[in-house]
């Protein structure tokens, strides 16, 4: 690992004002070197007091020293003690942002990934399936059953009629579709009836099962029935096994597709975690905007697919973030118009991130807009009323809600109740009033406390 690089702290101009106002305060004379002799602040002669003479003091980053303070006075190792905190603090920050940086990356690749796959779900293949069997083969009830290996049960995922085997899911070996996954051999059942593993009260007479296996495992099990009876012969059995073969590899590859999906959202997760580490002041502070984001989206009906989006949105509406500096974004006291101004342009970061991930795009509006006012006077665009992405006007609410009763160093949140009556007075000129609506409405459910 490369040697921490005290030069660069001590150019920082908040870190040289630190030490000059420390030395002033002291009122003593210090020299500070590198860990080879460079002088980096005091003198301008470096080299001779390498090794260091009994007054220095050590700077140490992880079990090495990377600088030493001098000076004739006791004091110098309070100097020296900042000096080590803030190097301590500045490798922690480092080790947070490159998490942030990583999880991206990890993000992006997963993504164009998943952009490669055929992205038809494993329900709409169940359908399609039944659709060309029903065409193809003498059968007025069908059913898809795809094993499911968190439950260690078959579970039916499209069916015409009723189940062939009225269970909607089944054990393995349990039943005729049961046995067949075991076995990974089709089977035809002119006489149900008198089949002992059958388990229906369907009435079917006559059937036939198939198994859907990929080339290393059986995934599941279609089968065919009609209730008249009905004598199958090898060349159905044949025909039905083919077409549910040629089913078998797109169904497996949208179960991949759907593992990635939830691997996608874990990784979210942990982006937006790793976003939150980096200000301990907002713990907690991701998930309770999405859980009073989403309060409000059910309050005010949006469709699955808006609510889905606003879960993205408000899960990921400060990413952004990752691009504003450390001693800006941690910065605990009054900021400047110029910091102010920085951090401002963390929903831009947002909307460049996410613009690389395609999934994600209707997700953007939600996240760049989620600091605009209605009255035309937020940030970035100043956009105004409807012109706002409906998901960045409810995040704004459930956002400022939460930031203001949250405790912070330099402050105590408010209450509850005072600020619900800051959202009232703000409604129609900050925030939108539908959505405030909607959230006092949810509190007054008890849904928020
Ligand atoms: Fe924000």
């Amino acid at each position: 690992m490369a040697l921490f690089n005290l030069k660069k702290l001590l150019l920082k101009k908040d870190t040289s004002r630190l030490i000059d106002e420390l030395v002033d305060s002291l009122g003593v004379d210090i020299l500070i070197r590198d860990s080879v002799g460079n002088s980096l602040y005091g003198d301008e002669v470096s080299g001779p007091l390498v090794p260091p003479p009994p007054v220095g003091v050590p700077i140490v980053s992880e079990g090495q020293a990377v600088g030493w303070v001098y000076g004739d006075d006791g004091k110098t190792a309070v100097i020296a003690s900042a000096l080590n905190y803030l190097v301590k603090t500045e490798v922690e920050k480092k080790a947070l942002a490159t998490e942030a940086l990583d999880k991206y990356n990890e993000l992006t690749m997963l993504y164009d990934f998943v952009e490669r796959v055929n992205a038809f779900n494993v329900r709409e293949i169940g359908d399609f399936l039944i659709k060309q069997v029903l065409v193809q083969i003498h059968a007025d009830n069908v059913s898809v059953m795809v094993y499911n290996e968190k439950t260690g049960s078959l579970e039916v995922i499209a069916a015409s009629g009723t189940c062939v085997e009225s269970e909607t899911t089944l054990k393995l070996g349990m039943g005729i579709a049961g046995s067949v996954v075991l076995t990974g051999k089709a089977e035809i059942i002119n006489d149900c009836l008198s089949d002992k593993r059958y388990i229906s009260r369907n009435n079917i007479s006559s059937l036939i099962c198939a198994p859907i296996k990929t080339k290393e495992k059986t995934i599941g099990v279609v089968s065919a029935g009609t209730i008249k009876p009905y004598n199958y012969t090898a060349n159905d059995l044949k025909f039905f096994s083919t077409l549910v073969s040629q089913a078998a590899f797109a169904i497996d590859n949208a179960r991949l597709y759907e593992h990635l999906k939830e691997a996608f959202i874990t990784t979210i997760n942990t982006l937006a975690d790793t976003i939150e580490k980096r200000d301990p002041y907002t713990g907690g502070h991701t998930k309770r905007v999405m859980n009073y984001s989403a309060l409000i989206g059910e309050g005010l009906g949006l469709s699955t697919r808006d609510m889905k989006r606003l879960e993205l949105a408000s899960i990921l509406h400060d990413i952004g973030k990752i691009g504003v500096s450390d001693n800006v974004l941690l910065k605990t006291s009054r900021l400047t118009e110029e910091e102010f101004d920085e951090i401002k342009m963390h929903p831009v970061y947002g909307q460049e991130i996410l613009s690389h991930i395609e999934e994600l795009k209707d997700v953007i509006p939600g996240i760049k807009s989620h600091h605009e006012r209605v009255d035309g006077k937020g940030y970035p665009d100043g956009l105004m009323g409807e012109e706002i992405d409906l998901i960045a006007r409810i995040i704004a609410v459930a956002d400022s809600f939460d930031a203001m009763t949250s405790d912070r160093p330099y402050r105590k949140g408010l209450s509850l109740e005072a600020a619900l009556e800051e959202l009232r007075k703000c409604s129609g000129t900050q925030f939108d009033t539908k959505v405030v609506e909607a959230f006092l409405n949810a509190y007054k459910k008890n849904s928020i406390n």
